[in-house]
């Protein structure tokens, strides 16, 4: 972004900002009311849970009930639970009251103006303390959300994926964010965002910063940001023991931790070891079934070894008529099926 794409948002902002009660209008100085701040933080936690529509209710209510951050840290956990039950994660509440209690207790009731010492408070993050410094206090901060994220990847034409690309966001952010106007700059940003520079559909004929925007000029700037590849998963290995006497398999309940505990199973051996059988026999190798996991692929080699007795395993003994209806999880079902389809021709 150019110096003159920082104009044109800013002038695009100045016409075009939505009126939200917790932001300072466009090219205002900040209000001079010592709650300011508490607003604008009380603002951002919310807004990291909903939408500002949803925001709206939840932040009249909040602040009639507890006007200022000293009322709130005062305020019975219970009831602040309570006011904020729609909203989300408690886990947000509990650090919001943690955060006020905090800010009473270790600042004198006054937020800290400056980005290193709000990240010291609860539930304060990078980019809540960027956006507290820069709308509540003026400073010179760069904030930066999923939003800004799209806009400026598309600007630039930034083709690191997401999150690797956060330096270059940032870099280039830094160039651009005007001195005395960071927290409009920023609010512009996000605006912008949210009716134009929209995730699917970007209204690129009537965005302000179509001049310089790489992405409008490509034709298809819903290429940026470009999301990393799912890395290949690993495969890994194992073999499931198919053990049948007189129509009846060995089936087992797998130890309640790991990979499919708890649930019922063939023997297997484990996925890595090496697949020593579970009794001494004439296996039969019956091909393989492979299942994806979450962090791998699995290979599942499927053997089998036909006894006239029960040998002393654990376990329980289920006809293999019963076996495609006894629950077994996916990867299981498959060793199943390929057993009972390559029986007939291992008779
Ligand atoms: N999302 C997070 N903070 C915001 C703000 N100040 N204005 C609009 N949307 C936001
Ligand atoms: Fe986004 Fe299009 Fe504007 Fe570029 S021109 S910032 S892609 S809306």
């Amino acid at each position: 972004m150019t110096d003159s794409a920082a104009k044109h948002l800013l002038d695009w902002y100045g016409q075009n900002a939505r009126d939200l009660p917790w932001r300072n209008p466009p090219s205002q100085s900040l209000p001079a009311d010592p709650d300011w701040p508490y607003r604008v933080w009380l603002s951002e936690v919310m807004l990291q849970q909903t939408t500002v529509v949803a925001v709206r209710d939840y932040f009249a209510a909040f602040t009639a009930r507890w006007p200022t951050v000293a009322a709130l840290a005062a305020a019975g956990d219970g009831d602040v639970m309570q006011a904020w039950a729609g909203l989300g994660y408690y886990a947000r509440a509990r650090n919001l009251l943690a955060c006020a209690r905090a800010v009473v207790r270790d600042h004198g009731g006054h937020f800290p103006p400056d980005e290193a010492t709000l990240r010291t408070l609860p539930g304060i993050g990078d980019y809540t303390a960027a956006a507290i410094a820069a709308f509540a206090f003026g400073a010179h901060a760069i904030v930066i959300d999923g939003n800004v994220e799209r806009v400026v990847t598309r600007l630039h034409a930034i083709d690191t994926p997401l999150p690797a690309a956060r330096p270059q966001i940032r870099a280039a952010l830094g160039t651009l964010v005007p001195g005395d106007a960071a927290g409009d700059f920023a609010q512009g940003l996000m605006d912008l965002a949210s009716r134009i520079c929209t995730p699917k559909s970007p209204r690129c004929l009537i965005c302000p910063l179509h001049p310089g925007c790489r992405a409008a000029a490509s034709g298809d700037p819903t290429q940026w940001p470009v999301k990393a590849a799912k890395r290949p998963r690993p495969t890994r290995h194992g073999t499931a023991w198919w053990i049948e006497v007189a129509g009846q398999v060995l089936t087992v309940v797998r130890p309640a931790k790991g990979l499919l505990g708890g649930m019922r199973a063939l023997p297997s051996c484990d996925w890595r070891g090496d697949p020593t059988p579970p009794i001494a026999g004439e296996w039969q190798d019956r091909g393989a079934v492979s299942h994806g996991f979450t962090h791998f692929e699995l290979v599942l080699a499927v053997r089998a070894l036909h006894l006239s007795a029960k040998p002393a395993l654990a376990g329980d003994w289920l006809n293999v008529d019963d076996v495609a209806a006894a629950g077994l999880p996916t990867l299981f079902q498959k060793a199943a099926t390929l057993a009972l389809a390559t029986r007939l021709e291992a008779a």
